[in-house]
């Protein structure tokens, strides 16, 4: 079943003289549970397709449909929602809020949605394969990076999204921490069917994953069966 559909996506920045073409004309699927890692050098487009798909940012040219809803027929307020329920975020820098404790960080998502509840005994589950229920009352800063990517990618999960972005979830950790994140969001995906675009340097990561999209210049290179 195809998740995601991005078709003839195009995104500049900035005008005239100025014009940055960040992504030309990407074309490609995502099917359910797959799990999909891009990769390309520094500037070549990687972030801005994920803000696309995620919903954050808005293509000049092109179409992003999510379970057969095309993104930009949403209104702010249904994007917002469409978002919470069926996109999980993972950022480098973790993004996660200073005054909120493991648990609570891992919750906002889904007490933002108001027509959504918390699964307390989801979330408990999920903090403890994470190996964070012992840690659920501590704040960020009281955590190691590990640690924190971790809460990072309970927080993804909370909501069961369909589709998992995640922008060099490893990069800011050591390559323990890094095979270790990476095992939990490979069994995440395994136990969930979610999908998963994992934008990494890592060439030894990318290589354990379903397919490699690479990105040149903004420019989707032709996939390599077998890869
Ligand atoms: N908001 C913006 N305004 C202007 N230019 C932007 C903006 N976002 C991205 N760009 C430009 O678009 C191009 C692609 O940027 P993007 O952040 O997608 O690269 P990337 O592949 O994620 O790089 P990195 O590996 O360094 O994170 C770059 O040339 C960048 O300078
Ligand atoms: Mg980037």
């Amino acid at each position: 079943m195809t998740v995601l559909q991005v078709s003839n996506v195009s995104r500049d920045y900035g005008e005239k003289n100025n014009i940055v073409h960040a992504l030309q004309d990407i074309s490609f699927s995502a099917a359910q549970g797959e799990f999909i890692a891009i990769v390309g050098t520094s500037g070549s487009g990687k972030s801005t397709l994920l803000n696309l798909v995620g919903g954050l940012d808005t293509p000049d040219k092109g179409s992003i449909i999510i379970r057969e809803r095309e993104l930009s027929g949403l209104s702010r307020k249904e994007l917002t929602i469409f978002r919470r329920r069926n996109i999980g975020f993972v950022f480098q820098d973790y993004s996660l809020m200073p005054v909120l404790n493991v648990y609570d960080n891992t919750v906002l998502p889904v007490t933002f949605d108001k027509g959504s509840y918390v699964d307390h005994s989801f979330i408990e589950q999920l903090l403890k394969e994470l190996g964070l229920w012992d840690k659920r009352t501590r704040y960020p800063n009281e955590l190691s990076g590990g640690q924190q990517q971790r809460v990072a990618l309970a927080r993804a999960l909370a909501a069961k999204p369909a589709i998992i972005l995640a922008d060099e979830p490893t990069g800011n950790l050591d390559s323990r921490n890094a095979v270790e994140v990476m095992g939990l969001l490979k069994n995440s995906v395994k136990k969930f069917g979610q999908t998963i675009l994992m934008v990494t340097h890592n060439e030894s990561l990318a290589q354990t994953c379903d397919r490699i999209l690479h990105i040149e210049d903004g420019r989707l290179l032709p996939e390599r069966s077998g890869e």
